[in-house]
């Protein structure tokens, strides 16, 4: 950790790797969580005025988040319409499924890459602090950040392999975290939480989408085209900090000195975004691999577990034909 914070600390006053302009038209693009101030809202501003079709997604805020996407494409000078946005809780099946459904009829079955970026990290400050359960019973890390990622990404598998035999190239990026490395193997299958720790239930959810990543490039990339990345951000600052301790004045006051103190060590979300875009848009893209600052990096021991990544592959996609099932949503 201390050597993590050493360098993440030079990198704030070397230069900041910048993903290189590519022309994304006729590419179809989705990024998941892309509110104001966050990484996946920069992601997605840059993919758009590439030229990319986008579509973003809230759980709520859809508005807002169509509104000020769209001014700042018009500032810059690019296609406002290029930005779409539509609702999408990673935590609720009927959620994922109408999203599915809906994107799948606007925009006839086109789409070259998903950019798996919603997530949560909760109780940074108090991290003993269980969170409440979803409501269907999971942690809440796990079921956002990994089994709603899971379940999203398998009802687009289907126009993802599709496109990527026509067009010779589709992708899921899956934003991840360096905090993977904190957790080990086994406690992904192990329902024992024990001690509980916000920081070690976030780094599960994103050691088991590293799996995942992985898991995807080995089944897919040969016979689709469909290459797959694990992207660290950095650290950033962004809403994911926001604490959500205490109440009224207190919240308010903690969030201002908080933001006021992490903007000296955190990086702005443009610079946050730059993996990801770089792995949305590169010619050059390493599928199967785990990138930080642009860059492919070495992901823990722990990922390099073929069987483990199948395993868990299996396991959730159960779940989500259980889930597919009970709904009668079906993929094709
Ligand atoms: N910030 C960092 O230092 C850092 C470091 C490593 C990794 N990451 C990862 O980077 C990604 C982006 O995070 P960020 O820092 O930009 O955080 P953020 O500003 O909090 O944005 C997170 C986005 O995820 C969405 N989201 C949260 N719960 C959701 C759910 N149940 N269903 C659908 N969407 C949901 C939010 O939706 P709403 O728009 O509705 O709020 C929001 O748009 C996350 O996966 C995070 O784990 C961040």
């Amino acid at each position: 950790m201390f050597s993590k914070s050493v360098t993440h600390i030079l990198h704030l006053f070397t230069s900041k790797p910048m993903a290189e302009e590519v022309d994304m038209s006729g590419r179809n693009v989705i990024v998941t969580g892309a509110a104001p101030n966050s990484i996946g809202y920069e992601t997605a501003k840059i993919l758009a005025s590439w030229g990319a079709t986008v579509v973003v997604t809230s759980i709520d805020n859809i508005e807002l988040m169509e509104g000020s996407l769209r001014r700042d494409l018009r500032i810059i000078g690019a296609d406002e319409k290029k930005i779409a946005a539509h609702a999408l809780d990673l935590c609720d099946v009927d959620s994922v499924n109408n999203f599915t459904t809906w994107y799948r009829k606007n925009y006839d079955d086109r789409l070259h890459v998903l950019v798996n970026n919603a997530g949560i990290h909760r109780n940074i400050l108090n991290p003993r602090k269980k969170p409440p359960m979803t409501k269907d019973g999971f942690e809440i890390h796990w079921r956002t950040n990994f089994l709603g990622t899971f379940h999203l990404t398998s009802l687009l598998l289907p126009i993802l392999k599709r496109n990527g035999l026509k067009s010779g190239d589709a992708r899921v990026v899956n934003v991840t975290s360096h905090l993977h490395d904190r957790v080990k193997n086994k406690s992904l299958f192990d329902n024992d939480d024990g001690d509980y720790s916000s920081w070690e239930a976030y780094g599960l959810s994103k050691l088991a989408l590293i799996h995942f990543t992985f898991e995807i490039q080995r089944r897919f990339a040969g016979e689709y085209n469909l290459q797959s990345a694990a992207v660290h951000p950095g650290s950033v600052k962004t809403n994911l900090l926001k604490t959500e301790e205490f109440e009224g004045r207190i919240r308010y006051l903690l969030n201002r000195v908080c933001s006021a103190l992490t903007s000296f060590v955190l990086l702005r979300p443009i610079f946050g975004a730059q993996t990801s875009v770089m792995c949305a848009s590169t010619q050059t893209l390493q599928g199967g691999s785990y990138y930080v600052r642009c860059e492919t990096a070495e992901s823990s021991g722990e990922t390099k577990d073929r069987d483990v990544s199948k395993l868990l592959w299996d396991k959730s996609d159960a779940w989500v034909k259980t889930l597919v099932k009970n709904s009668g949503h079906e993929q094709s």
